[in-house]
């Protein structure tokens, strides 16, 4: 009996989102764009306000991140240990506009970097999920103009 003459191959495994996305140099580029939107946007004035005024050392640690948590190498928990990120974030009020302000430079800094879409889809729900997470400020209280209740 003849074998068949292409023998089956491996299964491959499919690429990671750090290579989907182009590796280290575009990880480097979206952080770049990432913070400067966080810079202009004026609903992003509050969370800019959190960080450092200079952002070298900010921008390096989120590069590291992103790349590890894209499923490239390592180094971030190499030099910083477990990201631990609900805890790291403890110290900055973190609510619903917060949350959305940092996903809003997410979603712009992706698109002006080109990542294409299909990740895009599946990058902003995984930042949505981590974002929504790190809340650690509750809605502001209803108003007595807007309780229905108080209302007369
Ligand atoms: C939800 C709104 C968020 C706000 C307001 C916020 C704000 C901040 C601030 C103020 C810092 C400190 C920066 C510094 O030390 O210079 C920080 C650090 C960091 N953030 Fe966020 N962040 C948010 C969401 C996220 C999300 C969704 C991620 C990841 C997907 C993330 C990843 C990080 C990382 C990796 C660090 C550095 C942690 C370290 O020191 O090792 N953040 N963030």
């Amino acid at each position: 009996m003849n074998l068949p003459h292409v023998l089956p191959s491996a299964p491959l495994a499919p690429p990671s989102h750090f290579e989907t996305i182009g590796g280290q140099a575009a990880v480097d580029r979206l952080v770049d764009a990432f913070y400067a939107q966080m810079d202009s946007r004026p609903d992003a004035t509050g969370i800019r306000a959190m960080h450092e005024p200079d952002l070298g050392h900010t921008k390096a640690v989120l590069r590291l991140y992103l790349a590890e948590w894209l499923g490239g190498p390592k180094d971030y928990t190499a030099q910083r240990g477990h990201p631990r990120l609900r805890m790291r974030h403890a110290a900055f009020p973190i609510g619903v506009p917060e949350r959305d302000a940092w996903l809003a430079c997410m979603a712009s800094a992706m698109q002006q970097t080109g990542v294409p879409p299909d990740l895009h889809s599946v990058l902003m729900a995984a930042f949505f999920k981590t974002a929504d997470w790190m809340r650690n400020t509750p809605h502001p209280p209803a108003t007595s103009a807007t309780n229905p209740k108080e209302a007369s």
